[in-house]
């Protein structure tokens, strides 16, 4: 459970109230350091189960699991006193129906003391969202591009090419704003659709590879660190943190090997000189 009082934290309520006004910074996080590191500078938090590929290294977001979510959970909420942190339900968790989903949503809240959790839509989502709204679990959905459904598709393809892909969005956002979602992401699809189910929802939109007329955007943080080789055509890179740590490993690796490290000033001396 989190170390900090929960008085400085954004509410759902005022997150929900920020629809059309000053934008939503979000970013994901996944360990306790790093959401230290965000916290000041973020309103929400997402500990996104794309923390499987990010860091587990596994080649897309079916293999995490709830013990992940909560392990990642705890943590992020050790490292974060002022942002809404929002714990992504993985593949498998909720699909089933409106009672699996609440004793898994359940599990997460209680464990992680997190304020949020979110759902990819998905067949019966609307009733779903409902049920656990309706229980007092504040749902934040996600349309577009559902990287859970990547297998199915092929790979994490935008969406909104067709006219029926479109139409599905909409309905998507639509019924989890019915349901009472509180925000909704919206990734990968073209900036026309963003902006069009930002318009058909009266709660915030997120947007991650959407445009810029979401009410916020989310990237996931090691991409806009530059902490990997390929950074999707969605991203800004706003620090290069591969090549500082490359060459910061390089340059420790040299002096290990050359013996100039540690030196006199980074070892322990508790006596005379001898
Ligand atoms: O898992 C995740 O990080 C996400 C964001 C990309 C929105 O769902």
């Amino acid at each position: 459970m989190s170390k900090h009082a929960d008085t400085a934290r954004v509410t759902i309520p005022a997150l929900r109230a920020r629809k059309g006004g000053d934008k939503i910074v979000c970013l994901t996080a996944y360990t306790a350091p790093m959401a230290a590191l965000l916290d000041p500078h973020a309103d929400l938090l997402l500990v996104g189960d794309s923390v499987g590929m990010v860091v587990h290294g596994l080649p897309n977001t079916v293999g995490v699991t709830l013990d992940m979510m909560i392990l990642h959970g705890q943590a992020v909420m050790r490292g974060a006193a002022r942002a809404l942190v929002v714990v992504d339900m993985p593949f498998g968790s909720y699909e089933a129906g409106p009672a699996t989903a609440y004793a898994a949503a359940v599990r997460v809240m209680q464990a992680t003391g997190c304020q949020a959790i979110k759902l990819e839509a998905c067949a019966g989502i609307g009733e779903t969202t409902a049920f656990l709204t309706e229980r007092g679990i504040p749902v934040m959905g996600h349309v577009g591009l559902r990287p859970q459904a990547s297998l199915v598709e092929g790979g994490f393809r935008a969406k909104g090419r067709t006219e029926a892909e479109r139409a599905r969005v909409i309905e998507e956002a639509r019924s989890m704003d019915a349901a009472g979602a509180f925000a909704i992401v919206v990734e990968g699809v073209a900036g026309d659709l963003a902006s069009e189910v930002t318009q058909a929802v009266a709660v915030p939109t997120i947007g991650i590879g959407a445009s810029p007329e979401c009410d916020g955007q989310i990237l996931v943080t090691d991409d806009m660190l530059g902490l990997f080789e390929r950074t999707p055509r969605f991203v800004r890179r706003y620090a290069d943190l591969r090549g500082t740590i490359t060459a910061a490993v390089a340059a420790y690796a040299a002096d290990v090997r050359a013996g100039s490290f540690p030196a006199a000033a980074e070892q322990y001396s508790f006596g005379p000189k001898r």
